[in-house]
């Protein structure tokens, strides 16, 4: 595997490849990788001939500059990890690479994909910062596909729409979550839970499980089982940021769950914030 910094050196390295028609799978990750990132590489791995992973701390979907001090960083973990896990090319350019000097450009996906949840927590900029780095590492890379994880629902939504809406030519491919075996979803930022904390931030999983078994039982109400999972929320001594119920496609609140709805949890645990989700269906069988 080698590493690039610059988008001039990643079109050198990938014009072999194109000229050979040589397809390419593209995994856009802010590193300090873990088996959430790793999944997405074996698959992109298994389906393309070239498997580009891009390593990029972007600091325009930060709402909170501490947030963004904080994130974890090992490049040279991440380049072991990637390269074992069957990468290509490493691209981890600088911020200036990505951002020059009088960048003032910015892709938006508007409405409630980007104004609701994490929109309404972090503010819709973080999904506007989201849209517009990868919008520019999907031309950069121009790949077959890129690979997003269903950990962040919301932020797969969000990109489907921003390819569909600028018909950007490339396949999107989201794969289910990666956890913890006591079911905490993996996430760079679950380092950051100290001593106790480790243990609150089940919250979050234990609450999916709940309204699993809430909904096996027959619980069909949303706001009976929002309840419910704000008991489980407590349990833990954690305060819930939200707990939705929503449509999995247009992010708009259920009052039944009577058709496949998204569960949707954040919370704020120590220091760090965390999300989770699970896609419920009507028949009580959860998926993760
Ligand atoms: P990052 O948080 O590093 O995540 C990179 C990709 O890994 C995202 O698609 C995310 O959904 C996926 N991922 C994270 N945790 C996962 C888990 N437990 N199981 C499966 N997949 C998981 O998401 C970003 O970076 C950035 O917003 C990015 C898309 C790179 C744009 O900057």
């Amino acid at each position: 595997m080698r590493t690039v910094r610059t988008v001039a050196e990643l079109r050198a390295a990938l014009k072999q490849p194109r000229r050979e028609e040589r397809s390419i799978g593209l995994v856009p990750t802010m590193g300090f990788l873990h088996d959430g990132h790793l999944s997405l590489i074996r698959q992109a791995r298994a389906e393309h001939d070239e498997v580009v992973v891009s390593l990029f701390v972007n600091p325009t979907q930060f709402n909170e500059a501490s947030d963004l001090a904080a994130y974890p960083r090992d490049e040279r973990r991440d380049a072991a990890l990637a390269a074992e896990a069957g990468a290509d090319l490493l691209f981890a350019p600088p911020v200036e690479e990505v951002y020059p000097t009088g960048f003032a450009t910015e892709v938006r996906v508007g409405g409630p994909l980007t104004e609701s949840l994490e929109g309404v927590q972090r503010g819709a900029g973080h999904f506007h910062g989201v849209t517009t780095v990868v919008t520019k590492l999907l031309n950069m890379v121009q790949p077959d596909t890129a690979y997003f994880g269903q950990k962040d629902a919301q932020q797969a939504l969000v990109i489907r729409r921003l390819v569909r809406d600028l018909d950007l030519p490339v396949r999107i491919e989201v794969l289910p979550t990666v956890r913890e075996p006591d079911g905490l979803a993996l996430s760079s930022r679950n380092v950051r839970l100290q001593g106790e904390d480790r243990r609150r931030a089940l919250a979050l999983s234990r609450a999916l499980q709940a309204a699993e078994s809430d909904l096996a039982a027959g619980v069909r109400d949303a706001a009976e089982l929002t309840a419910g999972l704000a008991d489980v929320f407590s349990a833990f001594d954690v305060e819930p940021e939200y707990i939705a119920l929503v449509d999995p496609e247009t992010l708009a609140p259920v009052a039944t769950v009577d058709q496949e709805t998204l569960l949707a949890v954040a919370a704020k645990v120590g220091e760090v914030r965390l999300i989770d989700n699970t896609i419920l269906n009507s028949n009580g069988n959860g998926r993760a």
